[in-house]
């Protein structure tokens, strides 16, 4: 036990003295506030000093914020990149000043030798989930599907996407009829989906949505609500997070599934930099969330009571 803890007091003794800036893209839903929640009081738990910037969704902002952390000297960087591209030099500068980088929740094109780790889901796994569930509902029925996209050039977007088409590639019974971007929030969520309505005989054409987050699912539903359909029964629905919100629309009947984001990537982040900071221990190139479906049969309000502490 004494050894043990020989071991482990350095490493604690570093964390607490450690200082980290975090990037985070802004507000747009309620997983990203539950993730800035569960980063700070992660942050408090190890002792370990936060550097907050919200970019309000602008990659400018989060590159100035970075720069910033840079010529403060921290000892390492949280970064949520809005969108996948556009990085390079700026984590050239975090390189070239020692301080490492980790990308939490999505993906950066390229640039692997920039950042140390990705604590990250697999996107194209989750649209598989959410597609390969829309298969098996289908049956052999004819499903039209519409899709409300997340923010354009997000990773989880373009892979969300991906791993959707893929699942229901071959299966010429469901088809998706419209797909946009609702920019990961409830009001774009719920305007988009009032547009398909429109387009769409009333929703009448609509068997199915398939939004890339919760949130805009939450929108959507609202505006099926209002247009006299209902959700969960004459249009089937699955999305992405895992909010208390859409458990409560599960438990009403009014949406099917989601496919669970955890918000607390930081907390395996933290770790790992206490870890690499103290004994040079580099973790993997990428640490991968779980990515759990959820429908009626997983009790959602018992979900929706779990979840709601946990910073939502
Ligand atoms: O990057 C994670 C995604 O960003 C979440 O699914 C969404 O809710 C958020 O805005």
């Amino acid at each position: 036990v004494a050894a043990a803890l020989a071991a482990v007091r350095p490493v604690t003794a570093f964390a607490q003295a450690m200082t980290v800036g975090f990037s985070q893209i802004g507000s747009e839903s309620g997983w990203r506030a539950a993730e800035t929640t569960v980063t700070r009081s992660e942050a408090q738990k190890r002792g370990i000093t936060l550097r907050f910037n919200d970019a309000q969704q602008r990659q400018e902002n989060q590159i100035r914020a970075i720069r910033t952390f840079v010529t403060q000297g921290v000892d390492a960087i949280l970064l949520a990149p809005v969108v996948a591209t556009g990085w390079t030099a700026v984590l050239r500068e975090a390189k070239q000043a020692n301080i490492p980088v980790v990308l939490l929740d999505r993906n950066i094109e390229g640039n692997e030798d920039l950042y140390l780790t990705a604590v990250t889901p697999d996107s194209v796994h989750e649209g598989n989930v959410a597609g390969e569930w829309l298969v098996r509902q289908a049956g052999s029925k004819q499903v039209n599907v519409v899709e409300l996209q997340g923010t354009v050039g997000a990773s989880v977007a373009t892979d969300r996407k991906r791993g959707f088409d893929q699942a229901i590639a071959g299966h010429g019974n469901i088809r998706v009829l419209r797909s946009q971007t609702g920019d990961f929030t409830r009001a774009k969520g719920k305007e988009v989906m009032e547009s398909f309505i429109k387009a769409e005989n009333g929703g009448r054409n609509i068997g199915a949505v398939y939004a890339h987050n919760d949130d805009m699912m939450v929108g959507a539903i609202q505006a099926m609500k209002d247009a006299g359909l209902k959700p969960g029964q004459d249009i089937l629905t699955v999305s992405v997070d895992g909010v208390p919100d859409i458990f409560r629309a599960i438990a009403a009947g009014e949406a099917n599934a989601t496919v669970e984001l955890t918000p607390n990537m930081a907390g395996p982040a933290f770790d790992l930099l206490t870890a690499f900071k103290a004994n040079g221990t580099a973790p993997p190139k990428w640490i991968k969330t779980e990515s759990k479906l959820y429908t009626a049969e997983n009790e959602p309000m018992k979900e929706y009571e779990a979840r709601r502490g946990l910073g939502y």
